[in-house]
């Protein structure tokens, strides 16, 4: 700012005297407006630099669009911005060396890439914010980073989703109970229940791919809140970053963060399919169901029980998931407050987003190669289906195609499992005359429909868990998969 335009206040004195050229001289002051720096605790707490950096090469990305469209309609010239396109590259590659020095005196990754450009290239360097605030300009590389974020994490679900459709065509025969109110229901395959996951993070990848759509549309332009002056050309920048669309609103494209909001969303749900799965998994890895085993290098030890080989994996995803969602609550709480247009606050949205981001992604990419790797016990799985009349509901089928209404054929083999229960023996244990009792129609035929395969095989409808049905949709998702590539 041009010290001859601010007014004259009680410290015009000290005014007359500071430099015009503040940017790339004193570093803790803002503008020839402030009098004083803020204290060391003050540019602690409002610094951003610590994490914000790691949005370097979007905001790198950012400025060259942003450079390249300014010379294109003639704000600055070709020498400038070819000034800039060097200074930028030589930027990049400090900051990729590690030679770049970060300073939180220049609170945040915008404004220390900035001051460092000016340094090398001079004036040029301080014409490359015409046009243009730090509040347009974090909101692009949030999308820019996120944008990229998005799609590394479809990769990972896809990863998982054809882990568990190769599990499942491998197990679509074995045989487990299923279970509803965690109480034996009826037998359904591995298979099957492992496509129920699959199915899940297929939703995943659907909402993460529709909440792209809102992700990848250019804030840039907006520049503070109102839009600016000079005569740019927004679909240039949006093409040059690869953005669908330009933010249709300048005060909601510096403000709004819901776009951040639906990712952390749609990440909370990701972890929580994945901690209902860990769930699974903790349980049918304890000795006393002993379904499965992980691979070892999955689990740890104990430091006092020898014996002992825990499931860390997923009791520690099932724990992350809490943060995953502490960070959805966090940017809706931290978005709800806030007036238009842009706020300081806007600059809390940062550490959770790339939280979710990290967590979900890493969780992902361990849980594919976990589930690559379980080991079924089909026999354990087997005589526990055998256990709490699973295939009670088949023999109520079986009496309702042989004419009996189906509220009768309910009553009919809760009276047949109260008999087993005192007798300590299973439906299928029953002998003929024994199961006539109940009702005069029930004939040979009925020991097929009894067994744990009769069972699952007579469910081939679509969405069914016979071994048919599950190869078959299996087979559907890994080619969807290897086709998506
Ligand atoms: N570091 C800030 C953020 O993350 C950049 C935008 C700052 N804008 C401002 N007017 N203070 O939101």
């Amino acid at each position: 700012m041009n010290s001859k335009q601010t007014p004259h206040t009680d410290a015009s004195n000290q005014l007359a005297t500071t430099p015009i050229n503040q940017f790339d001289k004193k570093a803790h002051a803002w503008s020839a407006r402030f009098n004083e720096p803020v204290s060391e605790l003050v540019k602690r707490y409002t610094a951003s630099v610590d994490f914000d950096k790691r949005l370097a090469d979007q905001d790198i990305a950012g400025s060259l669009a942003h450079a390249k469209m300014l010379s294109h309609v003639g704000v600055i010239t070709p020498e400038d911005l070819s000034d800039i396109q060097k200074g930028l590259s030589q930027v990049q590659a400090e900051i990729e060396s590690g030679q770049f020095v970060w300073s939180i005196d220049l609170e945040d990754v915008h404004l220390n890439i900035e001051k460092r450009l000016v340094e090398i290239i001079g004036d040029a360097g301080k014409r490359l914010h015409t046009g243009r605030s730090r509040n347009d300009q974090v909101a692009t590389d949030i999308r820019l980073w996120l944008r990229s974020e998005i799609d590394l994490i479809n990769v990972e679900l896809h990863a998982l989703i054809h882990a568990l459709a190769k599990l499942a065509l491998e197990q679509a025969d074995t045989i487990m109970p299923g279970f509803t109110h965690l109480q034996v229901a009826q037998p359904v395959t591995f298979g099957h229940h492992m496509l129920a996951y699959a199915e899940m993070f297929r939703r995943d990848v659907q909402r993460m791919r529709d909440c792209r759509n809102r992700v990848n549309v250019l804030p840039l332009g907006a520049a503070a809140l109102a839009g600016t002056s000079f005569p740019i050309d927004r679909h240039f920048v949006a093409k040059e970053l690869g953005f669908d669309d330009v933010c249709r609103n300048s005060l909601d494209a510096v403000s709004d963060r819901d776009f951040a909001i639906e990712f952390c969303a749609a990440g909370a749900l990701v972890m929580t399919h994945i901690s209902r799965l860990s769930e699974e998994l903790v349980i049918w890895m304890s000795p006393r169901v002993g379904f499965i085993d992980l691979a070892d290098r999955f689990c740890t030890g104990s430091s006092i029980m020898p014996q002992k080989k825990n499931p860390d994996v997923p009791e520690l995803a099932r724990g992350k998931t809490g943060r995953v969602n502490g960070n959805l609550i966090a940017l809706l709480t931290l978005m709800k407050g806030q007036p238009l247009a842009y706020n300081k606050d806007n600059q809390e949205d940062k550490e959770g987003l790339f939280d979710t981001a990290d967590t979900v992604r890493d969780t992902l990419t361990i849980f594919a190669d976990m589930m690559g790797g379980v080991r079924v016990k089909p026999d354990a799985m087997r005589s526990a289906a055998k256990q709490g009349f699973a295939t009670a509901t088949d023999l109520a089928d079986y009496l309702v195609k042989k004419g009996l209404p189906f509220r009768d054929a309910h009553e009919v083999v809760a009276l047949a499992v109260k008999t087993c229960e005192i007798q300590g023996c299973d439906l299928s244990d029953l002998s003929l005359e024994a199961l006539k009792a109940y009702s005069p129609s029930i004939e040979t035929d009925v020991f097929e429909v009894l067994t744990l395969e009769g069972s699952v095989n007579a469910r081939s409808h679509v969405g069914g868990t016979a071994p048919v049905r599950v190869r078959e949709a299996a087979q559907a998702l890994l080619n969807e998969i290897e086709n998506s590539h």
